[in-house]
């Protein structure tokens, strides 16, 4: 039983696939962090982010249980995210580790939830629900904002705002696994509040009949 979520960054795709995970009692993986760990050990390294070379061997060398202290939610650590995630040999390595994880959820779990860019479309076709979660970039720049702020780290609404749009024109363009909808049931979240949109998802996954 697997649930794939897809949207544009901060959408509120995370905070309803949690919830969805809790609720159905499913394991959760957000492969953003994936492609996030990727960019940070590439600059950790010193590296590129853009060049396949240093990408590829971050990739190959991550191992995604080793990361958990580390803060990935950095504007730095996300474009060099989106970065790495536009290069097909590293998005090869890491769609292994998704379709094991979605094959066989950890801790014997009868589902899993996956969250990101192209579950629906790439990494789990066949899943039994598919959701677009998507809002105004604007909506998902003040959010990122404010969670930022909340977290101590500098950074201004007008920039925010610029590096999500230049990673939706990057995510939503690149040639390997692009982000679109696809045949996903879309919600959009930029008048909602989180409760409203779980339950908006758990009504249309329920009249699946699943
Ligand atoms: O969801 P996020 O902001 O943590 O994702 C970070 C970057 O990783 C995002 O810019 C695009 C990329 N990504 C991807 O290409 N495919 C996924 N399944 C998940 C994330």
């Amino acid at each position: 039983m697997i649930i794939a979520i897809d949207g544009p960054a901060a959408a509120g795709k995370g905070t309803l696939a949690r919830r969805l995970a809790e609720h159905f009692d499913f394991a959760f993986l957000d492969t953003g962090r994936l492609y996030r760990a990727v960019g940070y050990l590439v600059l950790k390294a010193g590296g590129d982010p853009a060049n396949e070379t240093d990408a590829l061997r971050a990739a190959k060398a991550l191992d995604p249980g080793s990361l958990e202290s580390v803060d990935l939610h950095t504007e730095t650590i996300a474009d060099a995210a989106s970065q790495v995630a536009a290069i097909p040999a590293v998005r090869q390595v890491l769609l292994n580790f998704q379709r094991n994880f979605a094959r066989t959820p950890p801790s014997g779990k009868a589902g899993a939830v996956l969250d990101g860019r192209d579950i629906g479309s790439v990494v789990c076709p066949d899943a039994e629900v598919k959701l677009f979660v998507t809002a105004r970039p604007e909506i998902r720049a003040a959010r990122r904002h404010k969670e930022l702020r909340e977290k101590g780290l500098e950074s201004t609404y007008a920039a925010v705002l610029a590096e999500i749009e230049a990673r939706d024109v990057r995510d939503s363009t690149r040639k390997v696994s692009p982000l679109i909808p696809g045949d996903a049931h879309t919600l959009d979240t930029s008048d909602e509040t989180p409760d409203a949109v779980f339950d908006a998802a758990r009504a249309h996954i329920e009249c699946l009949n699943w």
